[in-house]
Formats: structure tokens, C-alpha cells, sequence
């Protein structure tokens, strides 16, 4: 075994994750430049090291997941969920069940719950929320952003549901109130069933292509027929029947 396949290994033992489900190359950039910075000389070396400190391993935790994210990112494809996803899924059930699945710092499913409410009431918004890194479930829960992270947030809904203290966006308890955060690793954790909508976007890009496939597959397995998988603008599905899903708008796949 070389070097980086003893620090997968360890890695693994050590927390679960499996490293190898993603792209080596990249990983590899991102840890090398940790452990260099560290002033470790290989992967074993700073294994060992990871081994023995909590704090050498959060930050490891922390560069391997990439946590960048924003309230309505690429904003189109929230005016297609709003305009023509929501409206034909609420026409069958007025409560949907809602999975933000790689939800980094809570951006993604406030973003729902606010392109939601302006259908239904708040009472009838229930979401859950999930990410592996668990610092990043912190940050969620506090729902407390930098403006920059409100970029693209339409100004009605930056007055109407955030609350400025100083430099920083607090989201309205009202919002906070419809999300449920979970640690959850999408590579090996059970998926629970029954989702109306499952929202996945900018994770998969870090996957091989076999954790790609079995993710696709547990999506699918998770989805009531007619069912929307919505997935990030860079993350189009290469043979979306393979997994029992049809296109329903670009970057929206509709289980069959
Ligand atoms: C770039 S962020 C995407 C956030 C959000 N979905 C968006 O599009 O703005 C990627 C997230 O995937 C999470 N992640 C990485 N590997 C994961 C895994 N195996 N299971 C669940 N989440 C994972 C990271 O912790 C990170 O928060």
C-alpha cells in the first residue's frame, strides 16, 4: 500500500469515512497542503499525528469537506423550484417531506423553507437537514451569515426574513423553526423513505463515479414516485433512467 491508501485506511478505522469514495486527485491537493502546512513530510506521518490530537482532526474534517455555500445559489433554478417543482408537487399533498441532504451551514434548506412559504403556511413546513460535518451543523443551527452569504437572497425576502445585527443576517425563528439538522454520512448511513423532494447540490462533484452510483440509487430508492431530486448546475445525471428518473427541468429529475 502507499502512502495516501495507509492514511485512507487510517482515516477510516479512525472516523468512518471512507476516502477513497472520493476524487483522489482532489483530495489529495487539499490534504497535502494541510499536512505541508503542518510541517509533516508524508500521509502516514500526519495520520499518526491526526491519530493522537482532536484538534489536528477537526481540521483535517474541515478541509476534507468543502463547506461553501449561499442562500439562493444559482438563483434560476430556485425561481424553477418556486414557479413550477413546488406548485406541481404541493397539488397532491399540501405536506411535503422535505430532505436538504449536504446541507453545509444551513443556507440550503432556509432557502426551501423560504421559497415554501410562499405557498404554504409555516405550520406545514417541515425539512430536514443533514451534512456529515458536524461543525457545519453548529453554524446551521445558529443561522447567524455574513452578507456575502445573502448575495443573491431577492430583497423582500432579505427584509421579511432575516434580521441585520451589525455586520452579520440572523434568520427569523420562524424559518429556523421548519429545519431539523442531523449528522449524516451520504456514503454510508441508512436513507430514510417517502421524500417528496430530495435536495442534493454541490457534493457530488467531490464523488467518485461508483459513490455517485450508489448515491443516485439510494436517492431513488428514497423518493415516492413522481418524486424531485434537484441537484446542483455543474451535477447533471449522465443516464438519469438508469436510476428509474426522467428530466423534469434542467438540474430537476423526476422519479419515474
Ligand atoms: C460545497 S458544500 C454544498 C452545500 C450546499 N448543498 C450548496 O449547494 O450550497 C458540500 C457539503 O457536502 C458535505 N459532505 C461531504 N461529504 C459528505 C458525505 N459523505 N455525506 C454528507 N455530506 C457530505 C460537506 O461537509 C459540505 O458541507
Amino acid at each position: 500500500m502507499n502512502d495516501y491508501e495507509l492514511f485512507v485506511q487510517g482515516i477510516k478505522k479512525l472516523t468512518g469515512i471512507d476516502l477513497s469514495l472520493y476524487k483522489e486527485a482532489q483530495m489529495k491537493r487539499r490534504l497535502t497542503s494541510l499536512y505541508e502546512k503542518k510541517g509533516y513530510k508524508n500521509f502516514v506521518e500526519f495520520l499518526r499525528a491526526v491519530e493522537k490530537d482532536r484538534d489536528l482532526l477537526n481540521e483535517f474534517l474541515d478541509r476534507m469537506t468543502i463547506n461553501v455555500s449561499e442562500f439562493y445559489r444559482n438563483a434560476k433554478r430556485w425561481e424553477v423550484l418556486q414557479n413550477k417543482i413546488f406548485p406541481k408537487l404541493l397539488e397532491k399533498n399540501k405536506r411535503l417531506k422535505i430532505w436538504s441532504a449536504a446541507c453545509s451551514t444551513g443556507e440550503e434548506p432556509y432557502t426551501i423553507a423560504m421559497v415554501l412559504s410562499n405557498h404554504v403556511p409555516f405550520s406545514n413546513i417541515q425539512i430536514l437537514a443533514t451534512d456529515i460535518d458536524e461543525n457545519c451543523i453548529q453554524k446551521a443551527k445558529r443561522g447567524v451569515y455574513p452578507e456575502r452569504s445573502l448575495a443573491e437572497v431577492p430583497p423582500n425576502i432579505k427584509s421579511k426574513y432575516f434580521i441585520q445585527e451589525g455586520p452579520f443576517f440572523r434568520v427569523k425563528d420562524e424559518i429556523k423553526n421548519t429545519v431539523t439538522f442531523k449528522k449524516h454520512n451520504l456514503l454510508s448511513d441508512p436513507y430514510d423513505k417517502n421524500y417528496d423532494l430530495i435536495v442534493c447540490r454541490n457534493v457530488m462533484i467531490y464523488f467518485t463515479e461508483e459513490a455517485k452510483d450508489h448515491i443516485y440509487k439510494e436517492f431513488s430508492n428514497s423518493l415516492r414516485p413522481s418524486g424531485i431530486l434537484f441537484v446542483g448546475s455543474t451535477e447533471q445525471i449522465f443516464n438519469p433512467s438508469r436510476y428509474g428518473f426522467e428530466v423534469e427541468d434542467t438540474f430537476f429529475y423526476r422519479k419515474i
